[in-house]
Protein backbone atom coordinates (compact mmCIF):
# COMPACT_ATOMS: atom_id res chain seq x y z
CA UNK A 1 0.00 0.00 0.00
CA UNK A 2 2.86 2.20 0.95
CA UNK A 3 4.70 1.66 -2.35
CA UNK A 4 1.64 2.33 -4.24
CA UNK A 5 1.13 5.93 -2.44
CA UNK A 6 5.08 6.10 -2.97
CA UNK A 7 4.73 5.47 -6.36
CA UNK A 8 1.57 7.90 -7.64
CA UNK A 9 3.12 10.33 -6.03
CA UNK A 10 6.46 10.44 -7.05
CA UNK A 11 6.13 9.18 -10.81
CA UNK A 12 4.17 11.87 -11.83
CA UNK A 13 7.01 14.42 -10.24
CA UNK A 14 10.24 12.45 -11.81
CA UNK A 15 7.75 12.74 -15.16
CA UNK A 16 7.61 15.94 -14.78
CA UNK A 17 10.71 17.33 -13.72
CA UNK A 18 12.71 17.57 -17.13
CA UNK A 19 9.51 19.15 -18.40
CA UNK A 20 10.24 21.87 -15.84
CA UNK A 21 13.35 21.81 -16.28
CA UNK A 22 12.85 22.20 -20.22
CA UNK A 23 10.86 25.20 -19.27
CA UNK A 24 13.02 26.54 -16.89
CA UNK A 25 15.35 26.52 -19.35
CA UNK A 26 13.29 28.55 -21.70
CA UNK A 27 12.86 31.26 -19.60
CA UNK A 28 16.60 31.31 -18.26
CA UNK A 29 17.61 31.91 -22.36
CA UNK A 30 15.17 34.48 -22.64
CA UNK A 31 16.21 36.16 -19.69
CA UNK A 32 20.30 35.79 -20.01
CA UNK A 33 19.85 37.09 -23.45
CA UNK A 34 17.72 39.99 -22.82
CA UNK A 35 20.50 41.13 -20.27
CA UNK A 36 23.87 40.12 -21.55
CA UNK A 37 23.96 40.67 -24.98
CA UNK A 38 23.21 44.21 -25.37
CA UNK A 39 26.25 45.13 -24.46
CA UNK A 40 27.91 43.21 -27.59
CA UNK A 41 27.52 45.71 -30.31
CA UNK A 42 28.13 48.39 -27.70
CA UNK A 43 31.79 47.53 -27.45
CA UNK A 44 32.11 46.80 -31.41
CA UNK A 45 31.25 50.06 -31.67
CA UNK A 46 33.64 51.41 -29.03
CA UNK A 47 36.09 49.55 -30.91
CA UNK A 48 35.53 50.98 -34.09
CA UNK A 49 35.56 54.35 -33.42
CA UNK A 50 38.49 53.76 -31.34
CA UNK A 51 40.68 52.36 -34.18
CA UNK A 52 39.48 54.88 -36.39
CA UNK A 53 40.20 58.09 -34.04
CA UNK A 54 42.91 57.25 -31.63
CA UNK A 55 44.50 54.49 -33.69
CA UNK A 56 45.25 50.23 -32.58
CA UNK A 57 47.30 51.16 -29.85
CA UNK A 58 45.11 53.29 -28.10
CA UNK A 59 42.46 51.44 -28.80
CA UNK A 60 43.70 48.56 -26.72
CA UNK A 61 42.29 50.26 -24.04
CA UNK A 62 38.97 48.78 -25.14
CA UNK A 63 39.15 45.95 -24.99
CA UNK A 64 41.55 45.87 -22.02
CA UNK A 65 39.38 47.97 -19.88
CA UNK A 66 36.37 49.04 -21.62
CA UNK A 67 34.79 45.42 -22.61
CA UNK A 68 35.43 44.25 -18.95
CA UNK A 69 34.30 47.19 -17.64
CA UNK A 70 30.85 47.16 -18.94
CA UNK A 71 30.80 42.88 -18.02
CA UNK A 72 31.21 43.94 -14.32
CA UNK A 73 28.33 46.33 -14.74
CA UNK A 74 26.15 43.37 -15.43
CA UNK A 75 28.02 40.97 -13.51
CA UNK A 76 27.42 43.51 -10.33
CA UNK A 77 23.63 44.28 -11.41
CA UNK A 78 22.63 40.47 -11.38
CA UNK A 79 25.00 38.63 -9.64
CA UNK A 80 26.12 36.49 -12.29
CA UNK A 81 29.24 35.14 -13.19
CA UNK A 82 29.76 36.39 -16.93
CA UNK A 83 33.53 37.28 -18.81
CA UNK A 84 35.00 36.35 -22.19
CA UNK A 85 36.98 33.58 -23.10
CA UNK A 86 39.12 31.83 -25.88
CA UNK A 87 40.97 28.63 -26.91
CA UNK A 88 43.86 31.09 -27.95
CA UNK A 89 44.11 33.63 -24.91
CA UNK A 90 46.03 37.06 -25.62
CA UNK A 91 44.60 37.50 -21.32
CA UNK A 92 44.56 34.28 -20.01
CA UNK A 93 44.33 35.33 -16.41
CA UNK A 94 40.81 36.08 -17.25
CA UNK A 95 39.73 34.34 -20.31
CA UNK A 96 41.11 30.99 -19.59
CA UNK A 97 37.59 28.60 -20.50
CA UNK A 98 36.65 25.91 -18.10
CA UNK A 99 36.26 22.33 -19.08
CA UNK A 100 32.42 22.91 -20.47
CA UNK A 101 33.43 26.47 -21.79
CA UNK A 102 35.71 24.29 -23.84
CA UNK A 103 34.00 22.07 -24.98
CA UNK A 104 31.35 24.68 -26.05
CA UNK A 105 33.75 26.27 -28.03
CA UNK A 106 35.11 23.49 -29.96
CA UNK A 107 31.66 22.83 -31.26
CA UNK A 108 31.25 26.53 -32.21
CA UNK A 109 34.50 25.58 -34.30
CA UNK A 110 32.94 22.78 -35.55
CA UNK A 111 29.92 24.27 -36.50
CA UNK A 112 31.57 27.24 -38.18
CA UNK A 113 33.27 24.57 -40.59
CA UNK A 114 30.41 23.12 -41.49
CA UNK A 115 28.91 26.20 -42.68
CA UNK A 116 27.19 27.93 -39.70
CA UNK A 117 26.98 31.74 -39.49
CA UNK A 118 29.01 32.55 -36.15
CA UNK A 119 26.79 35.43 -35.13
CA UNK A 120 23.83 33.03 -34.57
CA UNK A 121 26.31 31.06 -32.23
CA UNK A 122 24.84 30.29 -28.85
CA UNK A 123 24.42 27.46 -26.14
CA UNK A 124 22.39 27.42 -23.05
CA UNK A 125 21.89 24.11 -20.24
CA UNK A 126 21.22 23.53 -16.77
CA UNK A 127 24.16 21.60 -15.27
CA UNK A 128 24.19 19.65 -12.32
CA UNK A 129 27.64 19.92 -10.59
CA UNK A 130 28.61 16.67 -8.45
CA UNK A 131 27.28 18.94 -5.02
CA UNK A 132 23.95 18.74 -6.64
CA UNK A 133 23.57 22.51 -7.19
CA UNK A 134 22.50 23.55 -10.25
CA UNK A 135 23.73 26.04 -12.57
CA UNK A 136 22.62 27.65 -16.06
CA UNK A 137 25.03 28.47 -18.34
CA UNK A 138 24.90 29.96 -21.08
CA UNK A 139 27.64 31.15 -24.22
CA UNK A 140 27.57 33.20 -27.41
CA UNK A 141 29.98 33.32 -29.75
CA UNK A 142 31.66 35.92 -30.87
CA UNK A 143 32.87 36.58 -34.22
CA UNK A 144 35.86 38.18 -35.38
CA UNK A 145 34.38 40.85 -37.51
CA UNK A 146 36.88 43.45 -39.48
CA UNK A 147 37.97 45.09 -37.03
CA UNK A 148 39.05 42.91 -34.68
CA UNK A 149 41.88 42.19 -37.19
CA UNK A 150 43.71 44.97 -36.59
CA UNK A 151 44.90 43.38 -33.16
CA UNK A 152 43.71 39.72 -34.18
CA UNK A 153 44.64 39.20 -37.44
CA UNK A 154 47.91 37.24 -38.85
CA UNK A 155 50.65 38.37 -36.80
CA UNK A 156 53.04 39.30 -39.77
CA UNK A 157 49.28 42.14 -40.59
CA UNK A 158 50.47 43.97 -37.24
CA UNK A 159 52.40 47.01 -37.08
CA UNK A 160 55.49 46.66 -35.14
CA UNK A 161 54.70 49.21 -32.80
CA UNK A 162 51.10 47.42 -31.59
CA UNK A 163 53.16 44.49 -32.17
CA UNK A 164 55.60 45.36 -29.47
CA UNK A 165 52.70 47.33 -27.30
CA UNK A 166 50.61 44.12 -27.35
CA UNK A 167 54.07 42.16 -26.65
CA UNK A 168 54.96 44.13 -23.35
CA UNK A 169 51.54 43.79 -21.75
CA UNK A 170 50.57 40.20 -23.06
CA UNK A 171 53.95 38.55 -23.07
CA UNK A 172 51.92 34.73 -23.48
CA UNK A 173 49.59 36.48 -26.20
CA UNK A 174 48.09 33.66 -28.44
CA UNK A 175 45.21 35.63 -29.77
CA UNK A 176 46.47 36.41 -33.63
CA UNK A 177 46.41 34.99 -36.55
CA UNK A 178 42.29 35.23 -36.59
CA UNK A 179 40.58 35.77 -40.10
CA UNK A 180 37.02 37.48 -40.39
CA UNK A 181 34.16 35.08 -39.83
CA UNK A 182 36.00 32.63 -36.87
CA UNK A 183 35.25 32.62 -33.70
CA UNK A 184 37.00 34.61 -31.75
CA UNK A 185 35.76 33.62 -28.72
CA UNK A 186 32.71 34.05 -26.54
CA UNK A 187 30.88 35.84 -24.06
CA UNK A 188 30.19 33.25 -21.00
CA UNK A 189 27.47 33.70 -18.30
CA UNK A 190 27.09 31.35 -15.11
CA UNK A 191 23.76 31.91 -13.12
CA UNK A 192 23.80 29.79 -10.00
CA UNK A 193 20.02 28.17 -9.60
C1 LIG B 1 43.04 47.63 -30.49
C2 LIG B 1 43.35 46.24 -30.34
C3 LIG B 1 42.20 45.25 -30.27
C4 LIG B 1 41.14 45.15 -31.13
C5 LIG B 1 40.85 45.99 -32.37
C6 LIG B 1 40.34 44.05 -30.64
N1 LIG B 1 40.90 43.50 -29.52
FE1 LIG B 1 40.23 41.90 -28.48
N2 LIG B 1 41.73 42.08 -27.16
C7 LIG B 1 42.70 43.07 -27.19
C8 LIG B 1 43.45 43.03 -25.96
C9 LIG B 1 44.57 43.97 -25.58
C10 LIG B 1 42.89 41.98 -25.18
C11 LIG B 1 43.30 41.53 -23.78
C12 LIG B 1 42.32 42.19 -22.80
C13 LIG B 1 42.58 41.88 -21.36
O1 LIG B 1 43.68 42.16 -20.86
O2 LIG B 1 41.63 41.38 -20.72
C14 LIG B 1 41.82 41.41 -25.97
C15 LIG B 1 41.04 40.38 -25.53
C16 LIG B 1 39.95 39.90 -26.19
C17 LIG B 1 39.10 38.83 -25.71
C18 LIG B 1 39.20 38.09 -24.36
C19 LIG B 1 39.87 36.76 -24.43
C20 LIG B 1 41.39 36.86 -24.49
O3 LIG B 1 41.92 36.47 -25.53
O4 LIG B 1 42.04 37.32 -23.54
C21 LIG B 1 38.15 38.64 -26.65
C22 LIG B 1 37.03 37.60 -26.62
C23 LIG B 1 38.38 39.60 -27.70
N3 LIG B 1 39.49 40.35 -27.40
C24 LIG B 1 37.59 39.74 -28.81
C25 LIG B 1 37.71 40.77 -29.72
C26 LIG B 1 36.76 41.00 -30.79
C27 LIG B 1 35.55 40.14 -31.07
C28 LIG B 1 37.18 42.11 -31.46
C29 LIG B 1 36.50 42.83 -32.60
C30 LIG B 1 35.15 43.27 -32.35
C31 LIG B 1 38.41 42.57 -30.81
N4 LIG B 1 38.69 41.74 -29.76
C32 LIG B 1 39.16 43.65 -31.23
C33 LIG B 1 42.91 43.97 -28.21
C34 LIG B 1 42.05 44.21 -29.25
Amino acid sequence: MKTAIFATLTVPLLLATPLLWAQDADALLAETRKTALPVLPKVVKAMQSAVQEQGAIAAIAVCKEKAPQLLQEIRSQTGWDIRRVSLKTRNATTGKPDAWEVRQLADFNIRVANGAKPEQLEIGEIVSGYDGKRTYRYMKALPVAEVCQTCHGPADSLSSDLKAALASDYPHDRATGYATGEVRGALSVKRPL
